[in-house]
């Protein structure tokens, strides 16, 4: 996720915006810079961006020594490769204003077509860019006017901060969706999208909400809404340390990003539908999407356990035969390939090794590859034909939470898409489905409540050896998910069956208080399902169900229970995992182990 800071006072601003920006690189970036404003006679903006790590700034930023005012920006990529010319601040046509924005200005595409006909060069790929030249447009001696009518023109999401050359007195920021906070200090304030950033100056921040803008001066912090009513705000005293602060006040990354999933979803599904239905037509894939026969789904871990919901939600709604293999055994598997396959990659990283193998093998056969990844100019995203980013933002946990609710959001998004284009389902239907992913980062923040009661669980099970997670069709890969997820993190052996496979031979394991975890979301399965569990039961397991609660009375003989939203059983392994991923980090929790670092593992895997 992108870092701002920004400062204005008395002081040398380089290295506090330098050292700010420093304290939110555990959050991952591609790319720096810093504006400062320049006094003097020939007062003027001075700007440093590059490609790569903070320390790629430091030799040039000699020559802006006694500025008191300016923006840094840390990058991760959403639009536009990493890359100096990409990198924050962005500036007008005259150089005089400095923008960073983090999040995603949806109808860029749009604004940035307007304002070139009007005129305007723009020098980036970014969709930040539009708001500078906005601001130039609206620019009449008035920053802050020249930034609300921006904010007027603007759809999506932004914490931005902007500086003009000719009013050195102030920051103006804005806040929709993106976090924002105002640190305040004597003669001096702060801006940043982080508390970390901050935290070596200032213990009073400002927390902005959505909706909120203020004008940021040496002396004092206005704050208003967009249209310019006055807001009042309490000021925040922060009570955490550094450490605590870098992971959002959460003990552990793992969980901050397990709640950060509601959020995540939202940045995903932002900008992906055109009159209430998907449209990828950008990917220019249409005609092979009309005509392919098979699609391979190449991935590993967590990631090809997405590519099993996607398989099963691709076969449901668009009628395309699907094959979902693990990309270290698909690289050597002698595919029969036909020339109107497609191949979906998967992966978090987009640099996982045997994944981007796959990729390579599939072009050398001619085969269309479109990946499926977090990180922009990867390298899955560079060699593949086409890509969807997931945004979920970094993730710093080596057990992966947010990319996976995300990539099973595309995965539905890309079923959905792919029906129209085969036209299997109606417009209504379309429709319909489109506009309950619209909502189901809700029920998602309504599992997330239930943390509690999951986390009394694991204090009950923390001691067991091992563990199974049952389920049919969707949610046997879940399970199969869930099962991942305890094993990384907790180191108990956690097996994941398909409930009806059961018998065939694992059934032996089955001892007194083994904890089995049941997916029981489909609606249509339940009662197979519920004679499976019975066999465990009846062989001394003790059964936890994680249930839509419109099943809990067909699952009353479970020995817990954990509810979820009634939603419809297509979409449910959004929902039905998040408990698995509370159960797993506390399970790791109670035994003491290092949930964001667990033994031997890596977070991205580039070796074979
Ligand atoms: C598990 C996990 C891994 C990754 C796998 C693929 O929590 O994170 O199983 O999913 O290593 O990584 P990516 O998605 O980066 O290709």
């Amino acid at each position: 996720m992108c870092g701002i800071m920004g400062y204005i006072g008395r002081h040398d601003a380089v290295p506090i915006i330098y050292e700010g920006l420093r304290r939110l690189e555990y959050r991952g970036y591609d790319s720096a810079g810093i504006a400062v404003y320049r006094p003097g006679e020939k007062a003027s903006l001075g700007l440093v961006k590059r490609q790569g790590r903070l320390a790629e700034l430091i030799d040039h930023l000699e020559d802006f020594s006694g500025s008191t005012l300016g923006i840094g920006h840390t990058r991760w990529a959403t639009h536009g490769v990493p890359s100096d010319r990409n990198a924050h601040p962005h500036c007008d046509c005259s150089g005089r204003i400095a923008v960073v924005h983090n999040g995603i200005i949806e109808n860029y595409a749009q604004l940035r077509k307007q304002l070139i006909l009007e005129g305007h060069d723009f020098v980036s790929e970014t969709d930040t860019e539009v708001l500078t030249h906005l601001i130039e447009k609206y620019y009449h001696n008035s920053l802050e006017a020249a930034v609300r009518q921006t904010l007027a023109v603007v759809r999506g999401s932004f914490a931005l901060a902007a500086i003009h050359q000719n009013e050195p007195d102030k920051i103006v920021v804005a806040k929709n969706a993106s976090p924002l906070v105002i640190g305040l200090g004597e003669g001096e304030n702060y801006v940043a999208s982080d508390i970390p950033a901050i935290l070596e100056h200032t213990r009073k921040v400002y927390i902005l909400d959505d909706n909120e803008f203020a004008v940021v001066t040496a002396d004092e912090v206005i704050i208003t809404d967009f249209i310019g009513d006055p807001v009042d705000k309490e000021v925040f005293d922060v009570t955490w340390d550094l450490v605590a602060a870098e992971k959002g006040g959460y003990e552990h990354f793992m969980l901050k990003e397990i709640h950060e999933q509601p959020e995540a979803i939202r940045a995903t599904l932002r900008g992906t539908a055109v009159d209430g239905r998907v449209d990828f037509s950008y990917l220019g894939m249409d005609e092979l999407f009309q005509k392919t026969g098979k699609i391979f789904i190449v991935a590993c871990g967590t990631a090809y356990h997405a590519g099993l919901v996607g398989r099963l939600a691709i076969e449901k709604l668009a009628r395309i035969p699907v094959e979902t293999d693990i990309a270290s055994e698909f690289r050597y598997r002698d595919i029969i390939w036909h020339p109107d396959d497609l191949m979906i990659v998967i992966s978090q990283s987009g640099e996982t090794a045997d994944t981007k193998a796959a990729l390579q093998e599939a072009r050398r056969q001619g085969i269309k590859v479109l990946a499926v990844t977090n990180v922009v100019g990867s390298a899955i995203a560079r060699e593949a034909d086409q890509v969807i980013y997931t945004h979920a933002g970094p993730e710093i946990a080596v057990a992966s939470t947010k990319a996976y609710t995300t990539q099973l959001l595309v995965m539905y998004l890309l079923a959905l898409y792919l029906a129209e284009v085969r036209g299997t389902m109606n417009r209504a239907e379309l429709e319909g489905l489109y506009s309950e992913l619209l909502y189901i980062d809700t029920l998602v923040d309504q599992v997330l409540a239930e943390e509690a009661k999951i986390k009394q669980l694991a204090q009950k099970y923390a001691h067991v050896q091992s563990t199974f997670f049952l389920g049919r069709g969707f949610d046997y890969a879940v399970a199969m998910e869930g099962a991942l997820k305890l094993k990384e993190v907790s180191y108990i052996h956690a097996e994941a069956y398909a409930a009806g496979e059961l018998k065939h031979g694992p059934l032996a394991l089955i001892e007194s208080g083994v904890p089995v975890m049941a997916l029981i979301t489909q609606d249509h399965l339940v009662d197979k399902t519920m004679s499976n569990l019975r066999e465990v039961k009846a062989r001394g397991a003790v059964v936890v169900a994680i249930c839509k609660s419109n099943l809990q009375e067909a699952c009353e003989e479970c020995d817990e229970q954990i509810l979820l939203p009634d939603i419809n059983p297509l979409l449910a392994p959004i929902v039905g995992v998040i408990p698995l991923q509370i159960f797993a980090y506390y399970m790791a929790v109670m035994r003491c182990l290092d949930v964001d670092k667990p033994r031997n593992l890596a977070k991205s895997v580039t070796v074979e």
